[in-house]
């Protein structure tokens, strides 16, 4: 038998164990395995049989890194079917987290049950899939068409309680008993010779069902997952599991998921899947260097990021002293954060009392020396390197020696700053998205000195704060903004050259991303990169042969500084917030080309694309080679949390991996032969073009 699987007795009940660590996937040798196991468990003369896991999980689901690569042994159907068909009951014991192809396989058998912490959920569709092992057909015929509808459109994780009041769970049982709370109920079932609940058998739950719940679930996967495919295959599957015959249903199952298997979509959402993990890896990490205990946390600054961070913490439980400098500033941040949480109260995301709790957590103060026993203190204040310096001057003489202190910065140097202090080992770059109590990325800036005691603390505190960390060194602008410069300053190189706002911003808004470089400039706010660029003496100190486009500066003259102040690139309705396009910027767009001396050209959107997508995969190609970012796929990460583009694209570099990196370098090499003063074609970029490499390899 396969290694992964055993079969063994307790008493007159069987017992097949699944061992295949760390979730207990699917993989082949699992599947072969069951199918074995399940052979034996027929032949033996058992009354009942229990399916169970070792380590901390039930099946997690298939063994993703098995699709797209040629199948070997049972498929699923073959070994779900031996256990469905095993003509005495068969129950399945599920702790940890039963997903996709694991939850699937508890469908098989006859009944299940659950320690209280457990999870189950069909996932699928964050990878681009849908349950392909007869989840769309079973699962509606337990908890109900609608029910089922929102579990597997959104890939739902549901809490064992929860699945139980909805049927799916036949019984809770006591945690740490599992095992013989799931023997006792199988002996109790073959005891009363209860009948074998088989769920391709139930039909009262798809029958009947009112048909327009599927138009208004494919209208709103339409508007909140545009773009996406799995949404609206997994809804057209509990259709079917509402219009047709069970097999037939599975019929169409099967062709709607092999549809998904082979498409571009799940194969980047899969990327984006291992991405994810590997970006927690740090490649020189010495496998002895454990982690410091985090238990209290500081935040420098009460405005809109300051406030932000500070939920992260107080969402999980962990105490926080927020610092200002003013009452009146510290009594503003704290009223944004109550009104977020009392938002989100108001939405049904949480009760009054948790409100309150968080709220409790949070301790305003407008003196230093309350950070004297925090862990880490995270320095949210204004971006600019002397007010940084002086804070962290500051930060070192009262924070406790072992405290690590971390700088919210977005571009500014980290070794600059961690040497104002005596303890440039233990000093770190946070770069968190705004909003950052929304926002899922976190920038980890290593810094020269950083140690990797104070890497791996940090690394712990992201993934407590559910946030997704990416280790990345010290540049200007590290990984995302360094890269979404040359986007943006293309952007701009196009309006110059003959396009307007709404023609840059729609081709890539049609490809995916949430909005184009524009308007997502106008989102953030024109004024951030206008100072930035006025404290850099630009465009008078710009480098030779580097181009400048004056065009948003112009727009900060006119007090237009994007969204917030109703105007930048675009006008935006006062009360919809929505985009329009404004005849006077469009007016001025041309004129500056006409002072420039430029003639205007049509610029086609395959062009526009080719520009923004190319300028950051260029960049990024850089960025690698100078070891700014351990791998390409951690880009990737930090475009698809952090900039919006959506994980269905595998992120700018697996994107450019399925272009084929010898068509992108030779369209870069064009580019530059153009406009040699914003390319410089990557010496990677062209190592990889010339020798049929990838990115992502
Ligand atoms: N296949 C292969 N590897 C998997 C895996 C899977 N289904 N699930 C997790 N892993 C791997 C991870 O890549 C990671 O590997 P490394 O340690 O090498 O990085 C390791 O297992 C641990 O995973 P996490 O770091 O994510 O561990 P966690 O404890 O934070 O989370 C989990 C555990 C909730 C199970 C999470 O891993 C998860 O959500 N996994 C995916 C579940 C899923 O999507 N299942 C459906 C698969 S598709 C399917 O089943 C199709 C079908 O219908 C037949």
């Amino acid at each position: 038998m396969s290694h992964s699987v055993s079969y063994g007795r307790d008493g007159d009940v069987g017992i097949v164990t699944v061992n295949n660590p760390p979730v207990n996937a699917l993989s082949s040798h699992v599947r072969q395995g069951l199918t074995e196991a399940f052979a034996q468990a027929a032949a033996d003369d058992t009354i009942a049989t229990v399916l169970i896991c070792e380590g901390r999980t039930f099946i997690a689901g298939a063994d993703i890194s098995e699709f797209g690569k040629p199948s070997s042994g049972p498929n699923f159907l073959e070994t779900l079917g031996a256990i469905e068909n095993l003509p005495k009951p068969v129950v399945a014991a599920i702790h940890g987290t039963a997903l996709g192809g694991g939850l699937e396989t508890a469908l098989c058998c006859h009944y299940r049950v659950a320690v209280p912490s457990a999870r189950v959920g069909l996932p699928e569709v964050h990878l681009g899939l849908l349950p392909g092992a007869g989840g769309t057909q079973r699962l509606p015929r337990l908890m109900g068409a609608q029910a089922a509808l929102d579990a597997i459109t959104n890939g739902t994780h549901i809490g064992a309680k929860a699945a139980h009041a909805q049927g799916v769970i036949d019984e809770l049982v006591e945690e740490g008993r599992l095992r013989e709370g799931a023997i006792a109920f199988a002996r109790n079932i073959a005891a009363r010779g209860a009948p074998l609940k088989r769920v391709r058998d139930l039909n009262d739950k798809v029958s009947g069902v009112d048909p327009r719940i599927f138009d208004v679930a494919r209208a709103a996967a339409r508007k909140s997952k545009r773009g996406f495919q799995a949404p609206l295959n997994c809804i057209a599957c509990v259709e079917a599991a509402c219009t047709l015959p069970f097999d037939e249903g599975m019929k169409r199952e099967r062709e709607l998921f092999n549809e998904l298997v082979t498409g571009s979509q799940s194969a980047a959402q899969r990327h984006i899947f291992f991405a994810e993990r590997a970006a927690a890896k740090v490649d020189d990490m010495p496998a002895d260097v454990k982690p410091l205990a985090i238990r209290t946390v500081g935040v420098i600054g009460a405005g809109t990021m300051g406030g932000g961070i500070a939920m992260n913490f107080a969402n999980v439980g962990i105490p926080v002293v927020l610092l200002e400098m003013e009452k009146a500033a510290l009594d503003r941040g704290l009223a944004v954060i109550r009104g977020n949480y009392e938002r989100t109260a108001k939405r049904g995301g949480m009760s009054i009392e948790q409100v309150e709790q968080r709220m409790a957590l949070i301790t305003p103060t407008l003196d230093y020396a309350a950070l004297a026993t925090v862990d880490l203190v995270i320095e949210a204040v204004y971006e600019n390197m002397e007010v940084k310096k002086t804070v962290f001057t500051k930060l070192d003489q009262v924070a406790k020696p072992d405290a690590i202190l971390a700088s919210n910065t977005s571009t500014l140097d980290v070794d600059e700053i961690a040497a104002v202090t005596k303890r440039p080992h233990k000093v770190i770059g946070t770069h968190f998205f705004s909003p950052a109590n929304v926002m899922k990325l976190l920038e980890i800036v290593r810094g020269a000195k950083t140690s990797h005691e104070t890497l791996a603390t940090t690394l712990a505190v992201c993934k407590a704060i559910n946030k997704i960390g990416v280790v990345v060194g010290v540049c200007d602008g590290f990984v995302g903004n360094r890269m979404v410069h040359r986007y943006i300053s293309q952007a701009n190189y196009m309006l110059e050259e003959g396009a307007l706002p709404h023609e840059v911003d729609d081709p890539v808004y049609e490809l995916g991303f949430a909005m184009g470089p524009l308007t997502m400039s106008d989102l953030a706010g024109l004024d951030v990169g206008w100072r930035i660029r006025q404290g850099k003496g630009l465009p008078e100190k710009l480098p030779p042969g580097e181009r400048y486009c004056e065009i948003a500066d112009s727009l900060c003259e006119l007090g237009r500084y994007g969204q917030k102040t109703g105007a930048g690139y675009y006008r935006y309705d006062a009360a919809t917030r929505e985009r329009q396009r404004d005849p006077e910027i469009e007016k001025l767009i041309v004129e500056h080309a006409k002072t420039k001396g430029i003639t205007r050209r049509a610029i086609a959107p395959t062009e526009v694309v080719e520009r923004l997508m190319y300028s950051l995969i260029n960049e990024g190609a850089w960025i690698l080679e100078e070891g700014i970012a351990q791998r390409a796929s951690d880009i990737d990460v930090i475009y698809v949390y952090g900039y919006g583009v959506p994980s269905y694209l595998g992120g700018p570099m697996f994107y450019a991996d399925q272009v084929g990196l010898d068509k992108v370098y030779a369209r870069v090499c064009e580019f530059a032969k153009a406009d040699p003063a914003s390319w410089h074609p990557a010496p990677l970029l062209k190592k990889l073009a010339e020798s049929g490499g990838k990115f992502n390899a």
